[in-house]
């Protein structure tokens, strides 16, 4: 359907307009408002430059922020390098598995970003990251899907029906967004099934 995006030249070339230079808006609320075992770590996949990492972090969990494109992952670690608790390294969600799965897993504009061919590929790739009863809290952009991406839309029914094989559904809500963002996000609480 589309051509792999070169995410390291989007970077290089500061093609970034995703990068709001600060945590999403629905996830900083969601913080504020919710208290996990604070011994759980935290996986960022698709973290770019580590800002939504960075919130984890700054909340007092152990987080790890993952991505593709070193220039984002460098960026990252010079930004947020007061954060003794936040590590950046470089890594493919679809393919690769982690030593120790984590505890819950925050999405933020991956799966939009991602070739809709290879979604199987994250749907399936998800709990490999993640131990059975941890949390997959997510915020998706909601619009129809067409040949023009990233980002790419999905519509809520396709979310659920993906990842309702593995996952429960605990919760789904409109998130604060960033200006621009009006109407295009929905958020998503998981849990995996045990
Ligand atoms: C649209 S950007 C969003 C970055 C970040 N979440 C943000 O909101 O600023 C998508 C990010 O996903 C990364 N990415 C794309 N495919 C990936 C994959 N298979 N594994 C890990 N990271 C990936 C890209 O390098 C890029 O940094």
């Amino acid at each position: 359907m589309t051509k792999e995006t070169d995410w390291q030249e989007r970077y290089q070339t500061e093609d970034t307009p995703w990068d709001k230079g600060e945590p999403a808006p629905g996830l900083v609320d969601w913080l504020k408002k919710h208290t996990l075992d604070p011994d759980a770590r935290i996986l960022v996949p698709g973290c770019g430059r580590g800002h939504d990492a960075s919130a984890w972090a700054k909340a007092g969990f152990d987080t790890t922020g993952m991505d593709l494109a070193e220039i984002a992952l460098s960026d990252a670690r010079e930004k947020y390098e007061s954060l003794p608790n936040l590590a950046f390294f470089p890594g493919n969600f679809l393919d690769e598995k982690p030593q120790e799965p984590y505890d819950l897993i925050f999405e933020h504009t991956l799966y939009c970003a991602i070739d809709p061919a290879r979604r199987e590929d994250y749907a399936k790739s998800l709990p490999n990251w993640l131990k059975p009863g941890g949390y997959f809290l997510a915020i998706h952009f909601i619009f129809p899907l067409d040949e023009e991406g990233p980002p790419f839309g999905a519509s809520k029914d396709e979310i659920i029906n993906r990842f309702q094989r593995n996952f429960t559904l605990r919760d789904d809500w409109k998130p604060r967004h960033f200006e621009g963002r009006k109407n295009e996000e929905w958020m998503f609480l998981w849990q995996r099934k045990t």
